[in-house]
């Protein structure tokens, strides 16, 4: 069965409740007609005005992060029971800037990765690697030690999304090539393949994300492996409506 292509907004820590939900509701129509999943994964203080935004649409509301406990002293931190009073789908775990700023770790990853799925709550698993890493030539290896550990003890790989996200690539304007993303997503699958099962490898949606826009996604789209997008500063404005009528 073909794979459902999957675009998600991470609008990370922008927006507030009034300008999200203007946001929402001009995007709502512009994206009713989607032949492809659609999501914005918002700040957790806007998760309930979001998802009241949302309500009636094809948008479903993501969150950015959610912690493994059930809850407990963990300062700062979101239950999955907590996302999931709001109906909240999805979250994104182990984005790039967590991993550099919040001393996200592979276990991390992988210890949140396994509260979601068991929570019904679908994890959005970044991995990447940083500039110095694909210029010293070690992409590969970045990604298998990515994968290997932060997928550790999943039973059914198809309940995940990986969202392939460059570091060099974020929020810099410059894109990963149509072919450098196919090349490292196929890549990315060939390895859950070998992890899990050839099969469930065709199964899983991989996103690319990294400077994404409306001019460049029809390319990346194009891609047999790139299943959708994780997308950062066009989620912000009626950009991401022309990204995920990519098809159109
Ligand atoms: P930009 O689209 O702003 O480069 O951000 C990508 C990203 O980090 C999405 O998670």
């Amino acid at each position: 069965m073909a794979r459902k292509p999957f675009i998600a907004g991470n609008w990370k820590m922008n927006m507030t409740a009034a300008s999200g939900e203007k946001l929402i509701k001009e995007l709502a129509p512009l994206v009713a007609d989607a032949n492809c999943d659609v999501a914005l994964c918002v700040p957790a203080i806007l998760i309930p005005a979001m998802t009241q935004a949302a309500k009636g649409t094809n948008i479903a509301i993501g969150a950015e992060n959610v912690h493994w406990a059930e809850k407990g002293a963990y300062t700062g931190e979101i239950s999955c029971e907590q996302l999931k009073e709001y109906g909240v789908k999805y979250a994104i775990i182990g984005h790039s800037e967590r991993r550099q700023c919040f001393g996200e770790t592979d276990e991390s990853v992988n210890k949140r990765a396994l509260a979601a799925l068991a929570n019904c709550i679908t994890p959005i698993v970044c991995v990447g690697e940083t500039l110095e890493e694909r210029e010293s030539g070690i992409t590969e290896k970045v990604l298998d030690r990515q994968l290997t550990d932060g997928l550790k003890d999943i039973e059914d790989v198809t309940k995940i999304v990986i969202a392939y996200e460059p570091v060099w690539a974020i929020g810099t304007g410059k894109t990963a090539t149509d072919g450098q993303a196919q090349e490292t997503i196929a890549y990315i699958r060939k390895k859950i393949g070998q992890l899990f099962c050839p099969g469930c490898a065709e199964k899983v949606i991989i996103q690319y994300g990294g400077s994404m826009n409306a001019a460049n996604c029809k390319g990346l789209m194009a891609q047999p492996d790139i299943d959708g997008g994780l997308i950062g500063g066009a989620s912000l404005k009626l950009d991401f409506a022309t990204i995920v009528n990519f098809d159109k």
